[in-house]
Formats: structure tokens, sequence, C-alpha cells
């Protein structure tokens, strides 16, 4: 199917858009290349009844770059670059439940992660998205140019030890990805400004006296959390969410125990940030 011009309905004007027109089994040069573009409207975009395979889901992702294993969770066997993204009744956690923007802190933190669910719970288990873009754009211009020259550490080891303790999974003393990334960050396509800290990674300014670092960090990890920055996806089965981790975050909610939410990321090698 050849499928020119994507039908996009925006789910807010400020982030998040459903293509209501592609299968993703499917895809040409040019639909790849609109998809791309609504990615850089709207930040992540929202797909219903994908049930593709493995296979397609990669290649998807491998358009638009290298696809990345994850440093702390293992991929499947045959597929190390697919996490799966799964808990249940037994989950001592579910993944992704604090606002953050994927693995940043890697010295080049993935461009973007599309996410595919194959089993969802009756309710519950949404996903927040929050447009970074926006968060800068509100800032006050005089809290614009303090952060602007500043950079900041981004450490993977206090929450991907944490994650291992509550599972009780032994990480042999492994090491993590820990990166500096300046606070504002300029994107690679849009050329727009986004804030880039987040409260999963973010250990601390490193320009700043630690005191000051601590209460900017903490403003920061509240002012990203604006419900007019955000939207909220509501996953079905073969919904498929694509977000692009350079000028987003993201909040799992995991507030469907007893019940199962599963399925499967890829995640896209990116830059490291200007
Ligand atoms: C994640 O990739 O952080 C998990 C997102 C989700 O489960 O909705």
């Amino acid at each position: 199917m050849n499928q020119q011009g994507l039908l996009i309905r925006p789910v807010t004007p400020v982030i998040g858009a459903e293509i209501l027109n592609v299968d993703l089994d499917v895809l040409d040069e040019s639909t790849l290349e609109e998809i791309h573009g609504a990615l850089m409207s709207h930040c992540v975009l929202f797909f219903r009844d994908q049930d593709i395979s493995i296979q397609s889901q990669k290649a998807l992702g491998a358009w638009f770059g290298e696809l990345v294993v994850h440093p702390n969770d293992p991929g499947l066997e045959e597929h190390p670059e697919v996490m799966p993204i799964h808990a249940d009744a037994n989950s001592e956690r579910a993944t992704g439940e604090r606002w953050h923007s994927d693995v940043s802190c890697d010295p080049a933190p993935p461009m973007g992660s599309i996410l595919r669910m194959h089993t969802v719970p009756e309710s519950g288990g949404d996903t927040l998205f929050s447009s970074m873009y926006a968060a800068y754009e509100a800032l006050s211009n005089e809290m614009k140019k303090l952060l602007m020259g500043l950079t900041a550490v981004h450490d993977g080891g206090p929450y991907y030890r944490e994650v291992n303790r509550l599972i009780g999974r032994d990480d042999k003393g492994r090491e993590y990805p820990s990166a500096e990334h300046p606070v504002i960050r300029t994107h690679p396509v849009t050329g727009r400004k986004a804030l880039f800290v987040n409260e999963m990674f973010t250990t601390r300014i490193v320009e700043l006296p630690k005191a000051e670092s601590d209460a900017v960090l903490s403003f920061l990890r509240k002012h990203v959390q604006r419900p007019d920055f955000q939207c909220r996806f509501r996953w079905k089965p073969n919904s498929v969410a694509f977000w692009d981790n350079r000028c987003t975050q993201h909040h799992a909610i995991w507030d469907y125990w007893p019940e199962t939410r599963s399925g499967y990321r890829v995640t896209i090698q990116g830059e490291s940030p200007a």
C-alpha cells in the first residue's frame, strides 16, 4: 500500500499526535519521511492497531538510526536491541516510573524510542509525555540566561543499581554510563531549544555549588511536570508510541497491579547534545 499523506490528529497543541492511516508493517520511503516530519512537529506520535512483528518494529527504528542495546535491562535473546517492557502481579517495579528521557546518562543519548504494547490492563498503565520545548519556553528570560551556560551530570549508576536491588539482580559491580550534557540543548533538526535535565538521571549541575545545584534541579524537576506541557496516552493492544527523547520526557504509570502490561521497545542512537 502506498500511503501518500499522513492523517495527523494532534493530541494537544503542544505535544503528541495520532497518525490515523499508516500500517507500520508496510512503509515506503515517502511515508517514513512524513513520519519523521510529524515527529519533529509533535515530539511523540501514536499509532493504533499495529499488530507488527519484531522485525518490522526494528526496521522502522533502523530507518531513523542505529538501534542500541540498553545498558542495564537485557534485550530478547535473538534481538538484543529489543527491550521487553513488562510488569505483572509478581513484579517489584515497572519500567519508567519517574520522569525521564531514555538513557540520558549516555554520552550520545538515544534520539528516539518506539514502544509497542501487546498486552494492556483493563484500565490504567497510561504513559505521560511532557514537551521540553514548552518547559524551556515557559521559563523567565532571567532563568533561561542562568541555565544557558550550565552543564549537568547524568549518571546511570544510582538509578540502575536501585532497579537491580529492587528486583534482586546482581549487577556484579558493573560500571554504568555517566555523561555531562548542557542543561539547555538545541535540537539538531528543528533548531529549537529544549530543557534537558530529568529526575531519573540528572544528579548535579557542574558549575554550581551543591546547595544551589540541588535548589535549581528541584525547581526544574517540578517545572517539567506542568500539565500544560503534557499529553497522556491510553494504550490499547497493539498501540505504538514513538517519542523523540531530545525534546520530551515521559513517565509510565504503574497503577494496574496485579494486572499485566507487556510490550517491546526499540531505542535509536542519538548524538551528543549541543
Ligand atoms: C519507558 O520506556 O520508559 C517505559 C514507557 C512505558 O512503559 O510506557
